[in-house]
């Protein structure tokens, strides 16, 4: 087993109406004055947004409002973020959403903490020193990010849009507020991604080169059967409460570090290619990495072979079959039978777009760069690699 740190400094608040804790929360971590950031309109729809006012109000709590955030989250947002903060003396961010909102408010904390131009952050040209501290209401159980050390911004504000990740403990959440409930608004499809994404947070720990994680590889296992079998419950009954509870709790532990304790790191080439795809053609993430993880499973299961057998029969159920690689296959087709089942895309064209060589190219340019040439850990993956699974993926 590898050595590691292990920290999750994020209290978690879970179950039916936890929402109504919030303003005891927000003071609890010393907030005065609030920005209430969310997105395009389901908090409000839903009548959230105003039980979160009232909640605030109740505790005496003073606050502004940006809605706004759309998934890729925008550079272009933060920034008035940042500014609005500055000018109102904000000095706690509650995001009330998913992933995108909760990462807007990690960029926002940033650069209201840091100064300066807050996308050094995401171009590796500065490393954050501090955040402004951070709630969150997670209204979608799949980026993880409400426990997560990540967040994940789109540069609008050039030619090529460029989507970068910057990891930093600073940005931890404070506390998270989930209420499995929350999520039942949510529209099938968003549900189907989110539940892929939680898989794939596992998963890219899970491919590996390590060894010896047999308690950290049970934790991960368990992790994955339980959202591939409470996904296909919620596609029947979306209103599932028990079926919610189980992905939303499993979307935060999949991505707070707890299923990669003792691994090498993990691989993310799926996650780091769909992240090019992201930024050039602005689809939900969850389907960018069903759409092209079956195509590096198969250009990379060669190379680590006995970990590509261990979760086709732990995880996907195969029975194992006297080739090694033919087992591989049938867990890698498993899996893409499930998105489908799902309502997920398993190549490009299923996702809706069809990238021309040079786009492709400039795709893998990107991804060379925003990973400095060092992508995969089952197999590194140079520029003419990531070509050929993105052309592999049409
Ligand atoms: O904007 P609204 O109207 O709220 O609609 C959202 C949005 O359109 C909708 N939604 C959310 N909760 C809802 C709801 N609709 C109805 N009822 C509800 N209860 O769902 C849509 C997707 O929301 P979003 O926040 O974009 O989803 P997700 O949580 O998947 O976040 C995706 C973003 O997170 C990044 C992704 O790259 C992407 O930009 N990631 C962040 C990570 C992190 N910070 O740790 C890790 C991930 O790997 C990922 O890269
Ligand atoms: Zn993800």
């Amino acid at each position: 087993m590898n050595d590691f740190v292990y920290y999750t400094p994020t209290k978690v608040v879970f179950g039916k109406n936890s929402e109504q804790q919030l303003g005891a929360l927000v003071k609890e971590f010393g907030g005065h004055k609030v920005l209430l950031h969310y997105g395009g309109g389901s908090a409000r729809k839903s009548g959230l947004l105003e039980r979160i006012e009232k909640t605030l109000k109740a505790e005496g709590i003073a606050y502004v409002e940006l809605g706004g955030v759309v998934p890729n989250p925008r550079l272009s947002l933060v920034r008035e973020g940042i500014e609005l903060c500055k000018k109102e003396g904000v000095d706690f961010l509650l995001a009330v959403g998913g992933g995108s909102v909760i990462d807007s408010c990690k960029a926002i904390g940033y650069g209201v903490y840091g100064g300066g131009d807050v996308w050094d952050f995401y171009d590796f040209k500065r490393v954050p020193q501090g955040c402004l501290p951070i709630g969150a209401v997670l209204t979608i159980a799949a980026a993880g990010s409400e426990m997560s050390d990540s967040s994940v911004i789109t540069n609008d504000e050039k030619e090529n849009w460029e989507k970068r990740g910057c990891n930093n403990n600073h940005c931890r959440v404070k506390f998270a507020v989930m209420n499995p409930e929350l999520t039942m608004t949510l529209p099938a499809y968003q549900t189907a991604c989110g539940c892929a994404d939680i898989l794939m947070h596992t998963m890219e720990r899970y491919f590996n080169h390590g060894d010896n994680m047999e308690l950290t590889d049970g934790i991960a296992e368990a992790l994955m059967r339980t959202v591939l079998h409470n996904a296909k419950i919620l596609v029947k009954k979306p209103d599932d409460y028990d079926a919610r509870a189980e992905v939303m709790w499993a979307g935060s532990l999949s991505h707070n570090g707890l299923t990669g304790c003792g691994t090498d790191g993990g691989d993310w080439s799926t996650h780091k290619l769909e992240h090019e795809i992201g930024a050039m053609f602005d689809i939900a993430h969850g389907a960018g990495l069903t759409a092209i993880w079956g195509s590096w499973a198969r250009y990379v299961c060669d190379a680590r072979l006995e970990r590509f057998v261990k979760f086709a029969v732990n995880v996907m159920g195969v029975e194992p079959q006297t080739d090694a690689k033919q087992t591989a296959i049938k867990g890698i087709e498993a899996m893409e039978n499930f998105y489908r089942e799902i309502g997920m895309p398993t190549s490009l064209s299923e996702l809706g777009i069809t990238p021309t060589d040079a786009q492709i190219e400039a795709m893998a340019d990107q991804c060379v760069a925003s990973t400095r040439d060092n992508l995969g850990k089952v197999r590194h993956l140079a520029k003419e690699d990531m070509i050929t699974i993105y052309q592999a993926a049409k």
